[in-house]
């Protein structure tokens, strides 16, 4: 993981980014933290579709897992934002979410002395916005989960860490039937492409198009990791299915036809074996040691 030239890792900033993750006074009435949306037992999610913002504000998208999401390359479903440093304006700031400032919050930090003190142990300078954003930054960097079955079987010599039907729904994720894993590939099961997997022929929500005003990006977003999908239901943008059978019955059909729609999102046929094999295998994708891990709990060290 690259961490940014201005931001290496310490403690003393790991610690702070976490009191600012949990700490309600990053929303305007008080009443909301990065945790009430990105949940620890949920891998850093939420179990509702839309997560309301401060005054039950509607939210409009799901509220995506952080799992390892300091490898990510650019962030939200759009991928408008560069760097997890510059991410964290976007709640602060989002009406629907804590509609706050970041010089406010600033002045509210200067005037608590731990703090002050927190924040001259870890960058030597008040609690400005540089240091709210960036101690958010190392504390978001260190959400690493990689002990999964899958894991332990792929990456760790433990030939008995997977069942025979997760081996064989790894054969169907793996296979050119299925295609799931040309879209997601890699160590967190993303290529980080901005695809449209059919899910409309018309979009409510146009995501990437949000950004680039393109019609040719109407529908796509940024392909997501499938690691700890056991916690983080709802599934896609909108959390429009509650499990991941739903998940597949989508894919099976072939996608609503979007002219945008990738082609590797065509109809295909898994009988119900198959089907609970294939989620057997996303399902071993999931860490509990991550959702367990104490040390990111707000009491824990
Ligand atoms: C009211 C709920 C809510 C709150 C509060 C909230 N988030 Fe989020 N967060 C979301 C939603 C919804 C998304 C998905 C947005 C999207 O896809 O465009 C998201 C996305 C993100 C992402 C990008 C994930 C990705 O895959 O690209 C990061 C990082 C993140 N939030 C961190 C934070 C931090 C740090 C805070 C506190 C400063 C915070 N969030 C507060 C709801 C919330
Ligand atoms: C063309 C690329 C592509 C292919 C192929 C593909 N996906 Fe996806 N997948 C996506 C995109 C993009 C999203 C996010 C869509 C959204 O949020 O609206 C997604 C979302 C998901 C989600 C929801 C994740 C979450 O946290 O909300 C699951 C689960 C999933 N895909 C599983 C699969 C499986 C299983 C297959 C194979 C049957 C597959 N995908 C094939 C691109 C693809």
């Amino acid at each position: 993981m690259v961490f940014p030239e201005d931001n290496q890792y310490s403690y003393a900033r790991w610690q702070l980014g976490k009191k600012l993750f949990y700490d309600p006074v990053l929303s305007r009435d008080s009443s909301l933290s990065c945790a009430s949306c990105h949940k620890l037992e949920l891998a850093f999610a939420d179990d509702r579709a839309f997560s309301p913002g401060i005054q039950n504000r509607p939210g409009t998208r799901n509220a995506t897992s952080l799992t390892n999401i300091g490898y990510h390359p650019y962030f939200l479903r759009e991928g408008s934002v560069p760097t997890l440093e510059m991410q964290a304006l976007v709640p602060v700031q989002e009406h629907n979410e804590f509609d706050h400032s970041m010089p406010e919050i600033a002045a509210k930090l200067q005037a608590n002395a731990r703090y002050r003190q927190m924040s001259e142990e870890a960058y030597e300078r008040e609690p400005d916005p540089w240091v709210i954003t960036r101690a958010l930054g190392v504390f978001q960097r260190s959400l690493i989960s990689g002990n999964s079955p899958y894991d332990r079987y792929q990456y760790q010599g433990e030939s008995q860490a997977l069942n025979k039907a997760e081996i064989r729904g790894m054969a169907l994720f793996f296979s050119s039937r299925t295609q799931c894993a040309s879209c997601h590939s890699g160590f967190n099961f993303s290529n980080y492409a901005f695809e449209n997997n059919g899910l409309d022929s018309v979009y409510q929500d146009p995501l990437r198009m949000r950004l680039t005003n393109d019609p040719a990006d109407e529908g796509r977003a940024k392909v997501p990791s499938l690691r700890n999908l056991a916690f983080s239901a709802p599934y896609m943008h909108d959390g429009r299915f509650q499990n991941l059978a739903e998940v597949i019955q989508h894919y099976q059909k072939g996608g609503a036809g979007h002219p945008n729609q990738s082609e590797l999102i065509r109809p295909f046929s898994l009988s119900n074996q198959e089907q609970d094999d294939l989620i057997a295998f996303l399902l071993a994708l999931s860490d509990p040691t991550f959702t367990q891990n104490q040390s990111f709990s707000e009491a824990g060290h």
